[in-house]
């Protein structure tokens, strides 16, 4: 890719670079360069920006049905509560296996065109065996960042009983979902799952060669970052409310704090004080959160305007956040960044720098995402 304005690399000794070209071999990275460089095809940036593929690092794309209506009674003034995610569950369970991958390669496919060139998505709308395991199936057709969500509520059916749900859950479900996932998860919040049981879920999965993910601190302070942290969990995501002892605790460990904060705008929350994370040296990420109840969007272009907006992040760092910091909260090196032998994941922007994500908000700027990723 030739003649391009201004390249962000992400990369520790690259940077910004400035009249660059882009040498791109096997959907791999080989060199980056002056302006004018020879190859056998040239795409024309046509001095525009190009940054990293987005790393949309949290999704729950799989899903079947509408939740428009809560989000209008939202709007009216009604709360954000958990609980909506049986309404999705009962329309997902009666859905085939072709429809849902079906609505989820369109939601995939839309995201795609918004920039985003990797993504993890979770199953946890299906909360019981055969469609956990369903949606862990349909997820790996999409990615292999699969995430067992089987703790994301409790079901209907368990209403009352969330210890046996657990056992389930940590039982026969985890074993149905094992061989598809790389991931499991856990909403730990009041209305969902304790300290304890989501400890025991997050147990399970590693007894069982899954990394961790944490729903933690989305509704209101609680224990999930401190039990990310301490089970290691490569993230933990939402983080609405931190503590001084929250942020503490995440500066000195491996775990990214991911920021969802199109959730935070669709459900009429505060936003997380990222500002004072970052100052404090906690490794951050920027995610959509696609999903029915809480985040209906794919534009992670929204996230990084209101991530600057809203939560103090200069353009710069959200820019990292939603790419770089993705990857890393997915342990991966492979994506994130364009230094030599990266996946060659680039997004042209129709502006000459990224600050106009913020600049220009809700305009589609993403002229064009070049990956060869499935
Ligand atoms: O990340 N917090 C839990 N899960 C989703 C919400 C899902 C829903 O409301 O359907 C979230 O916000």
């Amino acid at each position: 890719m030739d003649n391009i304005g201004l390249l962000v690399t992400n990369d520790e000794e690259l940077g910004e670079v400035k009249e660059a070209a882009l040498v791109i071999e096997d959907g791999v990275v080989a060199a980056v360069e002056r302006a004018g460089a020879q190859g056998d095809e040239r795409i024309d940036a046509a001095g525009r920006c190009v940054i990293p593929g987005f790393v949309d690092s949290h999704t729950h794309l799989v899903f079947a049905g509408d939740r428009g209506d809560e989000f209008a009674a939202r709007m009216a003034g009604a709360p954000y509560a958990a609980g909506g995610i049986r309404i999705t569950t009962e329309a997902t369970r009666a859905a085939s296996d072709e429809e849902l991958l079906a609505l989820a390669g369109a939601r995939r496919d839309e995201a795609r065109r918004a920039g985003i060139t990797h993504l993890e998505i979770k199953s946890g709308y299906g909360l019981d065996v055969e469609t956990e395991r369903r949606l862990c199936e349909v997820v790996a057709q999409l990615t292999d960042d699969v995430t067992f969500l089987g703790a994301h509520v409790v079901p209907a059916e368990y209403e009352g009983r969330t210890d046996d749900y657990v056992e389930l859950v940590c039982g026969e479900m985890l074993a149905a979902c094992a061989p598809q996932a790389r991931w499991i998860d856990v909403f730990c919040e009041t209305g969902a799952f304790d300290a304890d049981q989501s400890t025991a879920v997050l147990h399970a999965g590693a007894v069982a060669g899954l990394g961790l993910r944490v729903h933690g601190n989305q509704l209101g302070h609680g224990p999930g970052v401190q039990l990310a942290v301490e089970l290691g969990a490569a993230s933990v995501d939402h983080c609405t409310y931190l503590s001084g002892d929250d942020i503490a605790v995440l500066a000195a460990s491996d775990t990214v704090a991911t920021f969802l904060p199109a959730t935070d705008f669709s459900t009429r929350q505060p936003y997380p004080d990222a500002r004072r994370a970052i100052d404090a040296g906690v490794n951050v990420a920027i995610a959509t959160n696609c999903n029915p109840g809480s985040s209906y969007t794919t534009s992670m272009a929204f996230c990084i305007a209101l991530a600057v907006r809203d939560m103090h992040m200069t353009a710069e760092e959200a820019l990292r956040a939603a790419t770089l910091g993705g990857a890393r909260a997915l342990r991966r090196t492979d994506i994130g960044h364009l230094a030599p032998g990266a996946r060659a994941d680039a997004v042209i922007l129709d502006a000459p720098s990224y600050a106009h994500l913020v600049y220009r908000p809700g305009v589609p700027l993403v002229a064009q995402t070049i990956t060869e990723a499935r």
